[in-house]
């Protein structure tokens, strides 16, 4: 008998039909996501589910599954997933890494350089009709070369966009619970430093931590007082990273120059200061979207799956050994 498995949201086809060729594949061809209670009715039966991140399994969820040999999340973050549970519980759980990286990082940059220069104002203004003349101060923002640019959070996604800061001639600052190797800080050119002073000296922030305990609202008021006036801050790894309702305070009180935001706390909803402001280029969680990426995260997502209904170990997985 084949083995059963849950998709519980859209994915790119090819990752579908692979899966179709080893399992019986329950999948739920939208974008809408799946309430609680029909998750779990879903789920009943099933030895794997693939699923996004906006799929909650915590303790609860996790407990209350049967037969379930597998969870493949189509992200790298898993902070919807609870890993030690489902450890305890003996399920598999696995992310989509690397396939994203060089995306996010482009698009960590994309957000950076659109806040600095002011692309989306620019945008809205030629296309309201407005711009009426040259002139010298027209829509003037942030120079991003040779500034100083702070990282927190050097894993795969942090090293992209500290390669790319190289491309700025940067001086380029980071900060992470565990310092990087000798060899990575001296090929990127970093700098270790303590939070404060990452915070203190950098023109440009890039948040690439994951979301833990310890990292939420890591950015809140009182580290948003320790920022340049002049200072940008991006924002590509989780929403609840920073407090969004004491960013939108600093925005609008202009303590920091800007921001460019691809998440949220409450996603979908967004700060409703946050939406009034210009200061602020705000994107609807899309970091890893390209075609190509995510339709590699999918595949890579069924892979992982099939791998662990076959017994063996997933290429991807979040269980500690
Ligand atoms: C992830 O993979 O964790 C992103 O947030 C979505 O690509």
């Amino acid at each position: 008998m084949k083995a059963q498995v849950l998709v519980t949201k859209r994915i790119y086809p090819e990752a579908v039909d692979l899966l179709r060729q080893h399992a019986e594949v329950d999948y739920v061809d939208s974008d809408d996501g799946l309430p609680a209670e029909e998750l779990a009715r879903r789920v009943r039966g099933k030895q794997a589910i693939v699923s996004q991140l906006t799929d909650r399994f915590d303790a609860a969820a996790i407990d209350s599954l049967e037969g379930v040999r597998s969870i493949s999340n189509v992200a790298v973050g898993f902070d919807n997933i609870d890993v030690a549970a489902a450890t305890r519980k003996g399920i598999l759980v696995t992310n989509t890494p690397d396939v994203l990286t060089d995306t996010t990082a482009d698009f960590a940059w994309t957000l950076l350089m659109a806040a600095a220069r002011r692309v989306v104002e620019g945008h809205r203004y030629v296309h309201s009709g407005q711009w009426r003349a040259w002139y010298i101060d027209l829509l003037v923002g942030h120079d991003v070369h040779h500034r100083t640019m702070g990282i927190f959070g050097m894993g795969r996604i942090g090293q992209a966009v500290a390669k790319r800061a190289g491309g700025f001639s940067m001086r380029i600052l980071y900060h992470d619970a565990v310092r990087a190797p000798e060899a990575l800080e001296k090929s990127l050119n970093l700098e270790f430093v303590s939070a404060e002073e990452l915070l203190r000296q950098s023109d440009f922030i890039s948040l690439h931590v994951p979301l833990l305990p310890e990292t939420r609202h890591m950015i809140g008021a009182e580290q948003l007082r320790m920022m340049k006036a002049s200072a940008i801050l991006v924002n590509t790894s989780r929403g609840p990273v920073v407090d969004e309702a004491a960013l939108a305070e600093a925005l609008e009180r202009k303590t920091i120059a800007g921001a460019g935001l691809d998440v949220f706390e409450q996603e979908p909803k967004v700060q409703p200061l946050l939406l009034k402001l210009e200061n602020v280029v705000l994107a609807p969680h899309i970091a890893s979207a390209s075609i190509d990426t995510r339709r590699k995260m999918s595949v890579m997502a069924a892979e992982n799956a099939l791998a662990a209904l076959a017994g063996r170990r997933p290429p991807n997985l979040l269980n500690p050994s």
